[in-house]
Protein backbone atom coordinates (compact mmCIF):
# COMPACT_ATOMS: atom_id res chain seq x y z
CA UNK A 1 0.00 0.00 0.00
CA UNK A 2 0.88 3.31 -0.48
CA UNK A 3 -0.27 7.05 -0.06
CA UNK A 4 0.90 10.60 0.63
CA UNK A 5 1.83 11.62 3.82
CA UNK A 6 1.19 15.19 5.16
CA UNK A 7 5.11 15.98 6.37
CA UNK A 8 6.02 19.52 7.85
CA UNK A 9 9.55 19.74 7.91
CA UNK A 10 11.41 22.90 9.29
CA UNK A 11 13.70 24.67 6.82
CA UNK A 12 15.65 27.42 7.63
CA UNK A 13 19.36 27.75 9.29
CA UNK A 14 21.04 30.48 12.70
CA UNK A 15 19.12 32.86 11.40
CA UNK A 16 15.66 31.43 11.77
CA UNK A 17 12.95 29.35 9.83
CA UNK A 18 9.54 27.83 9.50
CA UNK A 19 7.81 24.93 8.92
CA UNK A 20 6.97 23.92 5.46
CA UNK A 21 4.30 21.65 4.47
CA UNK A 22 4.91 18.98 1.53
CA UNK A 23 2.94 15.76 0.04
CA UNK A 24 5.59 12.63 0.35
CA UNK A 25 4.52 9.66 -1.10
CA UNK A 26 5.16 6.64 1.72
CA UNK A 27 5.17 2.68 0.87
CA UNK A 28 4.48 -0.10 3.17
CA UNK A 29 7.63 -0.77 5.66
CA UNK A 30 8.91 2.75 5.31
CA UNK A 31 10.74 4.37 7.91
CA UNK A 32 10.28 8.91 8.62
CA UNK A 33 13.83 8.96 7.18
CA UNK A 34 13.14 7.03 3.95
CA UNK A 35 10.13 9.92 3.32
CA UNK A 36 12.71 12.50 4.17
CA UNK A 37 15.26 10.81 1.24
CA UNK A 38 11.76 10.67 -1.10
CA UNK A 39 11.01 14.39 -0.24
CA UNK A 40 15.21 15.49 -1.17
CA UNK A 41 14.64 13.53 -4.22
CA UNK A 42 11.97 14.66 -5.34
CA UNK A 43 10.66 18.10 -4.07
CA UNK A 44 13.53 20.10 -1.71
CA UNK A 45 17.01 18.93 -2.87
CA UNK A 46 18.51 21.06 -0.89
CA UNK A 47 16.98 20.03 2.78
CA UNK A 48 19.32 19.26 4.86
CA UNK A 49 19.61 16.25 6.87
CA UNK A 50 22.50 14.05 9.04
CA UNK A 51 22.17 10.23 8.90
CA UNK A 52 24.78 7.75 8.02
CA UNK A 53 23.87 4.00 8.74
CA UNK A 54 20.03 3.53 8.59
CA UNK A 55 20.57 0.91 11.29
CA UNK A 56 19.61 3.00 14.66
CA UNK A 57 23.49 2.26 15.27
CA UNK A 58 25.67 5.34 14.15
CA UNK A 59 23.21 8.23 15.99
CA UNK A 60 23.27 10.52 13.58
CA UNK A 61 19.89 11.40 12.53
CA UNK A 62 18.37 12.38 15.92
CA UNK A 63 15.48 14.89 15.28
CA UNK A 64 12.51 15.47 16.75
CA UNK A 65 9.52 14.05 14.79
CA UNK A 66 5.96 15.34 16.19
CA UNK A 67 7.80 16.82 19.10
CA UNK A 68 9.23 14.08 20.46
CA UNK A 69 13.23 13.30 20.26
CA UNK A 70 13.50 10.53 17.87
CA UNK A 71 16.22 8.55 15.59
CA UNK A 72 14.92 9.20 11.65
CA UNK A 73 15.54 5.95 11.09
CA UNK A 74 14.08 3.89 13.63
CA UNK A 75 10.93 5.46 13.73
CA UNK A 76 7.96 3.89 11.52
CA UNK A 77 5.92 5.89 9.27
CA UNK A 78 3.15 3.20 10.53
CA UNK A 79 3.10 4.74 13.55
CA UNK A 80 1.00 7.35 12.14
CA UNK A 81 -2.38 7.71 10.71
CA UNK A 82 -1.64 8.12 6.94
CA UNK A 83 -4.09 11.94 7.29
CA UNK A 84 -1.96 12.88 10.17
CA UNK A 85 0.52 15.53 9.71
CA UNK A 86 3.80 14.31 10.64
CA UNK A 87 6.34 17.28 11.71
CA UNK A 88 10.21 16.49 11.52
CA UNK A 89 12.13 19.45 13.57
CA UNK A 90 15.49 19.88 14.19
CA UNK A 91 17.15 19.18 18.19
CA UNK A 92 15.46 21.67 20.06
CA UNK A 93 18.73 21.77 22.72
CA UNK A 94 21.25 22.73 20.23
CA UNK A 95 21.93 25.58 17.54
CA UNK A 96 20.89 24.49 14.14
CA UNK A 97 23.19 24.63 11.29
CA UNK A 98 20.86 24.32 8.71
CA UNK A 99 17.21 22.52 8.49
CA UNK A 100 16.87 19.36 10.44
CA UNK A 101 21.12 19.34 11.04
CA UNK A 102 22.36 20.50 14.78
CA UNK A 103 25.69 21.60 15.92
CA UNK A 104 26.20 19.28 18.52
CA UNK A 105 29.75 19.92 19.74
CA UNK A 106 28.53 20.70 23.11
CA UNK A 107 29.00 17.03 23.87
CA UNK A 108 32.19 16.83 22.30
CA UNK A 109 33.07 19.55 24.77
CA UNK A 110 31.51 17.79 27.64
CA UNK A 111 33.23 14.71 27.08
CA UNK A 112 36.43 16.26 27.15
CA UNK A 113 35.78 17.37 30.49
CA UNK A 114 35.75 13.84 32.29
CA UNK A 115 39.18 12.09 32.73
CA UNK A 116 39.79 8.92 31.27
CA UNK A 117 39.85 5.65 32.59
CA UNK A 118 42.66 5.30 35.30
CA UNK A 119 43.50 1.82 36.05
CA UNK A 120 46.28 1.65 38.73
CA UNK A 121 49.43 2.64 38.12
CA UNK A 122 51.44 -0.80 38.42
CA UNK A 123 49.30 -2.60 36.81
CA UNK A 124 50.19 -3.99 32.97
CA UNK A 125 47.62 -4.28 30.40
CA UNK A 126 47.41 -8.23 30.50
CA UNK A 127 47.17 -8.22 33.53
CA UNK A 128 43.55 -6.44 33.63
CA UNK A 129 40.92 -8.69 35.61
CA UNK A 130 37.09 -7.94 35.95
CA UNK A 131 34.47 -10.15 37.46
CA UNK A 132 31.62 -10.98 34.74
CA UNK A 133 29.07 -8.90 37.22
CA UNK A 134 31.56 -5.98 36.44
CA UNK A 135 31.80 -6.35 32.76
CA UNK A 136 27.81 -6.74 32.37
CA UNK A 137 27.56 -3.49 34.84
CA UNK A 138 29.36 -1.27 32.31
CA UNK A 139 28.81 -2.90 29.51
CA UNK A 140 24.64 -1.70 28.93
CA UNK A 141 26.60 1.97 29.37
CA UNK A 142 28.87 1.02 26.71
CA UNK A 143 25.61 0.71 24.06
CA UNK A 144 25.76 3.87 23.93
CA UNK A 145 25.43 5.26 20.03
CA UNK A 146 25.81 8.94 21.17
CA UNK A 147 22.75 9.82 19.65
CA UNK A 148 22.26 12.68 22.31
CA UNK A 149 18.80 12.61 22.61
CA UNK A 150 18.91 11.97 26.71
CA UNK A 151 21.35 15.01 26.36
CA UNK A 152 18.54 16.88 23.77
CA UNK A 153 15.21 16.10 26.07
CA UNK A 154 16.79 16.69 29.62
CA UNK A 155 14.82 19.61 30.85
CA UNK A 156 17.93 20.72 32.79
CA UNK A 157 19.58 21.50 29.15
CA UNK A 158 16.28 21.89 26.68
CA UNK A 159 14.85 25.02 29.01
CA UNK A 160 18.02 26.23 30.49
CA UNK A 161 20.76 27.32 27.98
CA UNK A 162 22.15 28.92 31.25
CA UNK A 163 23.02 25.29 32.86
CA UNK A 164 24.74 24.57 30.10
CA UNK A 165 27.81 25.30 31.55
CA UNK A 166 27.59 23.36 34.69
CA UNK A 167 25.77 20.49 33.92
CA UNK A 168 27.25 17.68 31.68
CA UNK A 169 23.76 15.81 30.47
CA UNK A 170 22.50 12.42 31.34
CA UNK A 171 24.79 10.77 28.57
CA UNK A 172 28.48 12.21 30.48
CA UNK A 173 26.82 11.70 33.76
CA UNK A 174 26.44 8.21 32.60
CA UNK A 175 29.91 7.87 31.32
CA UNK A 176 31.33 9.41 34.76
CA UNK A 177 29.36 6.64 36.72
CA UNK A 178 30.27 3.76 34.16
CA UNK A 179 33.89 4.79 35.41
CA UNK A 180 33.17 5.24 39.21
CA UNK A 181 31.61 1.66 38.62
CA UNK A 182 34.82 -0.04 36.90
CA UNK A 183 36.88 -2.03 39.74
CA UNK A 184 40.12 -1.25 37.87
CA UNK A 185 39.29 2.46 37.95
CA UNK A 186 41.14 4.42 40.84
CA UNK A 187 40.44 7.62 40.25
CA UNK A 188 37.81 9.10 42.96
CA UNK A 189 34.75 10.88 40.77
CA UNK A 190 32.27 11.27 43.43
CA UNK A 191 33.11 14.85 44.57
CA UNK A 192 33.50 15.66 40.72
CA UNK A 193 30.18 14.26 39.31
CA UNK A 194 28.59 16.83 41.99
CA UNK A 195 30.42 19.82 41.55
CA UNK A 196 31.89 19.89 38.94
CA UNK A 197 29.70 17.83 36.54
CA UNK A 198 26.82 19.02 37.91
CA UNK A 199 24.50 16.07 39.23
CA UNK A 200 22.59 17.68 41.37
CA UNK A 201 21.23 19.18 39.54
CA UNK A 202 19.22 16.32 37.57
CA UNK A 203 15.93 15.57 39.14
CA UNK A 204 15.43 12.15 38.11
CA UNK A 205 12.44 13.47 35.87
CA UNK A 206 13.55 9.98 33.98
CA UNK A 207 13.15 11.62 30.62
CA UNK A 208 16.17 10.64 28.88
CA UNK A 209 15.76 6.82 29.46
CA UNK A 210 12.39 7.20 27.99
CA UNK A 211 13.56 8.17 24.76
CA UNK A 212 17.32 6.47 24.85
CA UNK A 213 16.82 4.06 21.95
CA UNK A 214 19.51 1.89 22.65
CA UNK A 215 16.97 1.05 26.35
CA UNK A 216 19.80 1.78 28.73
CA UNK A 217 18.47 2.32 31.73
CA UNK A 218 20.38 5.56 32.50
CA UNK A 219 18.51 6.99 35.39
CA UNK A 220 17.83 4.09 37.44
CA UNK A 221 21.37 2.07 36.74
CA UNK A 222 24.11 5.91 36.37
CA UNK A 223 22.31 8.20 37.85
CA UNK A 224 20.58 7.65 40.99
CA UNK A 225 23.66 4.93 42.25
CA UNK A 226 25.82 8.08 41.78
CA UNK A 227 23.28 9.97 43.66
CA UNK A 228 23.68 7.57 45.97
CA UNK A 229 27.30 7.65 46.41
CA UNK A 230 27.32 11.80 46.81
CA UNK A 231 24.89 11.22 49.70
CA UNK A 232 26.99 8.69 51.43
CA UNK A 233 30.11 10.79 51.30
CA UNK A 234 28.50 14.26 51.66
CA UNK A 235 25.29 13.29 54.30
CA UNK A 236 25.81 9.76 55.92
CA UNK A 237 26.11 10.97 59.91
CA UNK A 238 28.95 8.21 61.04
CA UNK A 239 31.09 8.96 57.56
CA UNK A 240 30.45 12.83 58.65
CA UNK A 241 31.47 11.84 62.23
CA UNK A 242 34.37 9.83 61.33
CA UNK A 243 35.46 12.86 59.20
CA UNK A 244 35.27 15.76 61.70
CA UNK A 245 37.00 13.57 63.78
CA UNK A 246 39.78 12.93 61.41
CA UNK A 247 40.40 16.77 61.21
CA UNK A 248 41.06 17.04 64.80
FE1 LIG B 1 21.55 8.20 22.91
FE2 LIG B 1 20.94 6.59 24.97
FE3 LIG B 1 23.49 7.27 24.50
FE4 LIG B 1 21.78 9.09 25.43
S1 LIG B 1 22.49 7.23 26.50
S2 LIG B 1 23.27 9.39 23.80
S3 LIG B 1 19.88 8.49 24.41
S4 LIG B 1 22.15 6.04 23.18
FE1 LIG C 1 17.48 14.95 33.06
FE2 LIG C 1 17.40 12.31 33.03
FE3 LIG C 1 17.85 13.60 35.26
S1 LIG C 1 16.11 13.70 31.88
S2 LIG C 1 16.67 15.45 35.07
S3 LIG C 1 19.14 13.57 33.51
S4 LIG C 1 16.72 11.73 35.03
FE1 LIG D 1 22.37 5.91 11.94
FE2 LIG D 1 19.81 6.67 12.15
S1 LIG D 1 21.10 6.83 10.43
S2 LIG D 1 21.12 5.92 13.73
Amino acid sequence: MSYDARLRVWRGDADGGALQDYRVEVHDGEVVLDVVHRLQATQAPDLAVRWNCKAGKCGSCSAEVNGRPRLLCMTQMAGFEPDEPVTITPLRTFPVIRDLVTDVSFNYAKAREIPSFAPPPDLAPGEYRMAQVDVERSQEFRKCIECFLCQDVCHVLRDHEENKAAYAGPRFLMRVAELEMHPLDVADRVDAVQDEHGLGRCNITKCCTEVCPEGIRITDNALIPMKERVADRRYDPLVWLGRTISRR
